[in-house]
């Protein structure tokens, strides 16, 4: 939905905002040198962590490693959606956002919701007059009371039902289909989605009706039907049962993710009202984000059969770049045969509560599931399983939990933490971060040891910082470098060049949606020295001398070799003669 925004209208506004009002209207900020800090919001903390530039337009957590623009801090502490962050900025700034080309689809969007809400009523009516399905539900040991908090209906048998009653006109079936409640055929005609199905209506955080899953009530294949993506729905994204749990709680204490849309529905229905479901996807890293948004502590509930344990390792393994110091994060296992569904319909609510309370903390599953694969009796098991620990561990940032983690590895396999500490960091791919720090400023950039870019890196850190210093920057002599990350470098100064009143958080912003723009926060947060001697646009120059030179040296390398092989063309030749005399 980025794209209904026109783009100048975003990097103006982040331009003009002030981070200072925006952040210090919802934390106490104070002075200390050109920057601002306080006790971070994110994260439990008794000194005082976070720090707001003005300058940058930037806000970063050393402790937990929050970061973002005025947008990205509005989204966090707010839980506001990118373009909800837009239009409050706007607003508290006093001006609108454009609404020329936007205000056809934004509208369009409303009209989505809106017919997808009339559909979810027209199917708990349905539910009404079904005494089969009624039948269904209430065997399910749903009552109507949660029935009706879930806006639990029911999708008649028939082909056409929602078509008839919803998409009279062209416009009507249109919507329909963009909603994901008709399929189109080959030759044109639609059909109904879902038919002789129990409907769960999937609200978004507003309690929008998004999309919809749909089960049979007998043993018709597939079991249930989802909603396929569409503009309102984005299955990895949305956890079925939040709003609903949000309407329940005004505080919520803890979050359990189950795999069933039924899995929520009964543990509701018996109290526990705090349960979640991932809609028959993995857990996703934006499914964690939006947990930790409302919680510090959220578990997962998995059944405890080989795939239950499967599905918990991917959600270990995501989990892992999201803890942070103060976040819980645990695992439960239920009885091999049982999901929470079943099990707290058989045992009842004190018995699903114990066993949560019972759940192994992610680092205790961790070493478990390890230990499981190696043998704890030898050595030379022991240490495989700090050798299996090592990928997991590097994924933790640094910090208390991750020392934790290591302790606890240690522990397990019979080594001081120390020792086991150094290990895990003997990895030749120990990662870039040895690299980001303000030392490499002053030594020349140095090639790192796994070949990474780190003086693209290097380079894209400082004129993040610094936008303005990439102004007189010769692009041109990025045109030979053939290596990870020279594309973003030249299309960050590029946008400088064209743009040059854009701020550092103007262009994080631009790299929002982008996947290779996902690091450049860390980057800037990164440290870079900030004394007056440092020359911005000269140590830039510097890089891209160096990235010249290496691009024109392997380059050079390529001819001869090729020359060797193949022979070489007269431009080739002459190519090769000019790079030569350079060199
Ligand atoms: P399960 O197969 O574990 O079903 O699927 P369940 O939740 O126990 O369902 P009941 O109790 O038999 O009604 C777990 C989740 O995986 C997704 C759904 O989101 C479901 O809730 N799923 C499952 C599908 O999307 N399609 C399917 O065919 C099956
Ligand atoms: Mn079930």
């Amino acid at each position: 939905m980025a794209g209904l925004i026109p783009q100048d209208f975003i990097d103006d506004l982040i331009a003009r905002a002030d981070i200072i009002e925006v952040v210090g209207r919802r934390v106490q900020l104070k002075k200390a040198g050109r920057e601002f800090k306080a006790c971070c919001p994110f994260h439990d903390e008794k000194t005082p962590s976070f720090t707001v530039s003005p300058g940058k337009g930037f806000y970063h957590c050393f402790g937990c490693g929050a970061h973002g623009t005025a947008i990205g801090f509005l989204m966090e502490f707010d839980h506001m959606s990118f373009v909800e962050a837009i239009e409050s900025l706007a607003g508290s700034m006093g001006v609108d956002v454009p609404r020329s080309e936007s205000d056809k689809p934004a509208r369009r969007y409303d009209e989505l919701f809106s017919l997808l809400d009339t559909i979810s009523r027209h199917f708990q009516d349905c539910l009404k007059d079904s005494p089969t399905a009624v039948e269904y539900v209430k065997n399910r040991g749903i009552d109507g009371s949660t029935a009706k908090r879930f806006g639990i209906g029911y999708a008649p048998d028939g082909w056409s039902n929602v078509l008839d009653k919803f998409g009279k006109s062209t416009e009507a079936a249109q919507r329909l289909l963009a909603t994901g409640m008709i399929i189109e055929k080959d030759n044109g005609k639609h059909y109904d989605r879902f038919r002789d199905r129990i409907m769960f209506p999937i609200r978004d955080a507003r309690g929008r009706t998004i999309g919809f899953g749909g089960r049979t009530l007998g043993d018709g294949e597939p079991k249930y039907l989802n909603s396929p993506e569409t503009v309102l729905f984005h299955k990895g994204r949305e956890l079925y049962g939040l709003y609903e749990a949000r309407q329940a709680l005004r505080n919520i204490e803890q979050l359990v993710v189950v795999e069933g849309y039924m899995d929520a529905v009964a543990l509701a229905r018996h109290g526990i009202d705090f349960a979640v479901a991932t809609l028959g996807t993995a857990t996703t890293s934006d499914h964690l984000n939006r947990l930790f948004q409302l919680t510090e502590n959220v578990c997962f509930a998995f059944d405890g059969d080989r795939a239950g344990r499967k599905a918990a390792w991917r959600a270990l393994e995501n989990a892992l770049p999201q803890i942070r110091e103060g976040r819980q994060i645990r695992f439960m296992f239920l009885p091999e045969g049982h999901d929470p569904d079943s099990f707290v319909n058989e045992f009842g609510t004190d018995a699903f509560l114990k066993a949560l309370d019972e759940g192994l903390a992610l680092s205790e599953f961790l070493i478990k599931e390890l230990a499981g694969q190696v043998d704890m009796s030898t050595v030379d098991g022991r240490a495989r399983l700090a050798e299996l620990a090592r990928p997991l561990v590097h994924r933790i940032p640094q910090g208390v939990y991750r020392e934790l983690l290591v302790e606890s590895l240690a522990e397990a396999v019979g080594l001081t933490a120390a020792k086991l500490e150094k290990m895990l960091s003997s990895d030749k791919h120990s990662g870039p971060s040895a690299h980001a720090g303000g030392a490499l400023a002053r030594s020349r950039p140095r090639k790192s040891v796994a070949g990474q870019p780190s003086v693209i890196r290097h380079a894209i850190t400082i004129m993040l910082n610094d936008p303005a210093a990439c102004l007189k920057l010769d692009i041109e002599k990025l045109a030979g470098v053939n290596r990870a990350g020279v594309e973003l470098l030249r299309a960050l100064i590029e946008t400088v060049q064209a743009e040059p009143n854009i701020t550092t958080a103007g262009l994080l912003e631009r790299w929002r949606h982008h996947e290779e723009g996902r690091h450049l926060g860390k980057l800037v947060a990164s440290e870079v020295p900030l004394d007056d001697d440092f020359n911005a646009a000269a140590e830039l120059n510097e890089c891209l001398d160096q990235l010249e030179t290496a691009g024109r040296k392997e380059r050079i390398s390529f001819l001869i070799e090729k020359q060797r092989v193949n022979g070489l063309s007269d431009e080739e030749k002459t190519e090769l003669q000019e790079l030569l005399k350079a060199a």
